[in-house]
């Protein structure tokens, strides 16, 4: 099958540098597109990336009747508005984690879609990798019940105003940016939790950090934090009745998880293609191929379940960004 799926990527910054990086790594879709605030910056990519279409608007990508898929690779912020922009357009879209700032935008963008009928899916790339397709059968298959997950997401940086993270009109801060991850690992394997409770601090309208427990009853737990001020060993550990599932550092995107029974270690890998990219974007194209307006592995319900577990997180924290960007309007 030859190449046939046109893609258009708006927002030219580090995370979409790699996403075209694994896209070149398809067999079935192309970049077509890039679109930025500034067309200097779209011609210099285009260039660079070897790419048809350069705009220097986002809406005049969203309007290319030749695009068939747009992904938003910009600061959280603008995720609501681009994705409703998109679908008015009738755009397919993989829009960056986290899809919105709130349930609420959320839930507008899931109607919103599903009334026009294009396929929409957050790029929560963790859960497309292999090692978590895999660790996901093992459990599953393992006719065991998880009893405790600890994990976490943490790196250290200075405080920077002019960063994307310390930015309030970004939606900046830890839980949004990394804070999720722990969060989804919890959601993928465990589901909706019946109570949460966190701390954290809150500097100039943004989460340094947080740290939580999602109560699934009968004791069982999952002990979640993310910090941008230390690091830690970004490992992920999932307690089963009889075994132990560690997912080494960096556990989001690992290759592997080790399972420890009776002091005997159990190393299992699933080398990702590319930068790990490669799997979201191969499933948006086997959806779309397939004519499907929901993802089968992570749908809007899922991310919109995960966006009301930190909506409960930031409403612990005091968390609230500014109105502006806050707001539900079409
Ligand atoms: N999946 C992952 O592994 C992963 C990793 C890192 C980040 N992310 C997510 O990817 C998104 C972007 O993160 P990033 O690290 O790539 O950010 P970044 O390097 O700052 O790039 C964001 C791009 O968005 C555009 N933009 C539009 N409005 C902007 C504004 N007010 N300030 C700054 N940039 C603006 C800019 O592109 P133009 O100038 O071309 O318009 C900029 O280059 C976020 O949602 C983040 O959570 C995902």
């Amino acid at each position: 099958m030859g190449k046939n799926i046109k893609w258009g990527v708006i927002g030219l910054g580090k995370i979409t540098r790699k996403f075209i990086h694994d896209l070149h790594l398809s067999r079935r879709g192309e970049l077509y597109a890039v679109g930025s605030r500034s067309l200097d910056k779209a011609l210099a990519f285009q260039k660079e990336m070897d790419c048809p279409v350069a705009y220097g608007q986002y809406s005049d990508l969203i309007a290319d009747p030749e695009v068939d898929v747009i992904y938003i690779g910009t600061p959280h912020h603008l995720h609501y508005p681009l994705l409703i922009d998109c679908i008015k357009n009738g755009k397919n879209v993989l829009c960056e984690k986290p899809i919105c700032i709130n349930a609420d935008q959320l839930l507008l963008v899931k109607q919103l879609a599903e009334d026009s009928g294009v396929f929409v899916m957050e790029a929560l790339w963790t859960r497309f990798l292999p090692a978590f397709i895999a660790l996901k059968e093992y459990i599953d298959n393992s006719g065991q019940s998880i009893k405790n997950i600890t994990a976490d997401f943490c790196f250290p940086t200075e405080y920077n105003p002019n960063s994307r993270l310390y930015n309030p009109d970004l939606a900046g801060g830890s839980l949004l940016d990394i804070g999720i991850y722990p969060l989804f690992l919890s959601y993928f394997l465990l589901g909706k939790p019946n109570q949460i409770s966190v701390t954290g601090e809150v500097d100039r309208g943004v989460d340094l950090r947080f740290s939580g427990m999602l109560d699934y009853g009968s004791g069982i737990t999952s002990f979640v934090s993310s910090d941008i001020t230390c690091a830690s060993k970004n490992e992920a550990v999932i307690k089963l009745d009889e075994e132990v599932i560690v997912i080494p550092e960096r556990w989001h995107e690992s290759n592997n998880f080790n399972i420890l029974k009776n002091n005997t270690i159990t190393q299992y890998f699933y080398p990702k293609i590319g930068l790990g990219y490669y799997h979201e974007i191969d499933h948006v194209q086997d959806m779309l191929t397939k004519n499907k307006v929901e993802s089968s592995l992570f749908s809007l319900n899922d991310s919109l379940e995960l966006m009301k577990i930190m909506d409960k997180v930031r409403s612990d924290l005091g968390l609230n960004y500014p109105m502006a960007i806050e707001e539900v309007n079409q």
